[in-house]
């Protein structure tokens, strides 16, 4: 066994182990992939300040997002087809993330159900939803997710309409893979991959296939995606979506002070600093890039997390320093979730955590909740100049 120290060890292992179609659907970002790229690129642009001859004991990463308690402030973000990138994927990531302490986000292109994942966990998880025309859809997904005990919904605001990624295209990415030669070919070398497929029965859209009108069997989905998302949102509409909740609201997908501010406005409980990870408006700045504009107008309103980007704990002290009061990472759960199943997720935790720890303990803090941008060397116009 390989000794595992970064999220990319685990993302090699990931590579070898999973069909192209599913590693190049999470290893992409939209059109050119600048923001995609910039997303990594611009966390390394921050420098930290190295202090000594503190006391460094008594250390904790314990601190709360939307006032539930979390071991350290990193989420699991929402992905949709986790459960292809490895069998009952999104069952085994949550419950890696319960057992670590950490809140996990069920997308709702999930291949394992809000169900599925409530019988196999303990712990209320967050339910994420796109906002979709459909409202009796919207209301049965809302009473599931309240049935499950979910505490609380993450309303994603940034695919109204979806960035191209050029790769999904080209493989004809679909859920079960379809099998055309160059996939049967792939397959046939993730025979690991394989095997655990072939003994789940969960293999398409668990939240949509039998519950969205119409939809009955995969062949009938992508009809239903292109119809199903309401081009015409506004935020009125997210309020009404907020209201037919009726618990707490996170809004995901916030890179506007203008937005921001409305989103404050409405009374989200959080908001999500997000580009998708780059896999949406090609172009936006970097998340990190966007946090300080945004906290500097709506930080003592609303809580601030961000994701897009986090490779690392170094990453998350970063984002946590500016201000942000919690993260998310993406990829790189998958990565972990893809290389060893629940395991892989709870060493990709593990390494976030422990470069957490330890970076903060370097920059002389003790407590998560005590770092500030003290402890970061921020590079003169990090914002840019933009007219
Ligand atoms: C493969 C993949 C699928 C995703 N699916 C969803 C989704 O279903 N709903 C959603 O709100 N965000 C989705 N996202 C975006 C993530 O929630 C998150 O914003 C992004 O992954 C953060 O960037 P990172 O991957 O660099 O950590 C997805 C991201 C990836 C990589």
């Amino acid at each position: 066994m390989p000794v595992i120290t970064t999220i990319d060890d685990l993302k090699r292992i990931y590579k070898r182990r999973t069909p192209k179609m599913f590693y190049d659907y999470a290893e992409t970002g939209s059109w050119t992939e600048q923001t995609f790229r910039e997303n990594t690129s611009d966390f390394d642009r921050i420098r930290l300040r190295q202090r000594v001859a503190v006391d460094m004991t008594n250390r904790t990463t314990k601190t709360q997002m939307i006032g539930q308690d979390v071991a350290m402030p990193v989420a699991l973000a929402p992905v949709g087809l986790t459960g292809m990138q490895c069998a009952d994927g999104e069952i085994k990531a949550a419950k890696a993330a319960e057992k670590f302490g950490v809140p996990f986000t069920l997308s709702t292109l999930s291949i394992c159900s809000i169900e599925d994942v409530a019988e196999n966990t303990t712990k209320p998880f967050w339910f994420q939803v796109y906002t979709l025309k459909d409202d009796d859809f919207m209301r049965r997904l809302f009473d599931r997710a309240r049935d499950a005990g979910c505490s609380a919904i993450v309303i994603t605001l940034d695919l109204q309409v979806q960035g191209q990624r050029h790769k999904d295209l080209k493989n004809g990415l679909s859920a079960p893979p379809k099998l055309t030669m160059a996939s049967i070919a792939n397959l046939a070398t993730k025979w690991g991959w394989g095997l655990q497929m072939l003994q789940t029965k969960r293999r398409t859209f668990g939240n949509v296939i039998g519950h969205a009108k119409g939809v009955s069997d995969p062949s009938s989905l992508s009809s239903w995606t292109a119809e199903a998302f309401d081009h015409a949102l506004d935020w009125k509409r997210v309020a009404d979506l907020m209201k037919m909740w009726g618990g707490k609201v996170i809004l995901k997908g916030i890179m506007d002070v203008e937005d921001a501010k409305m989103a404050a406005k409405l009374g989200a409980d959080a908001i999500i600093v997000s580009n998708h990870g780059g896999r949406q408006l090609d172009g936006a700045l970097s998340s990190i890039r966007m946090l300080p504009a945004i906290l500097d107008a709506v930080g003592d309103k609303v809580e601030v997390h961000l994701d897009s980007g986090i490779r690392s704990g170094q990453d998350v002290l970063k984002a946590m320093a500016m201000g942000a009061k919690g993260t998310y990472i993406g990829r790189a759960f998958v990565y972990g979730l893809g290389a060893m199943g629940e395991k892989g997720v709870t060493t990709a935790l593990n390494v976030i955590h422990k470069e957490l720890d330890t970076t903060m303990a370097l920059c002389g803090k003790r407590d998560i909740q005590d770092v500030d941008r003290d402890i970061l060397l921020v590079p003169k116009y990090f914002e840019g100049s933009w007219a």
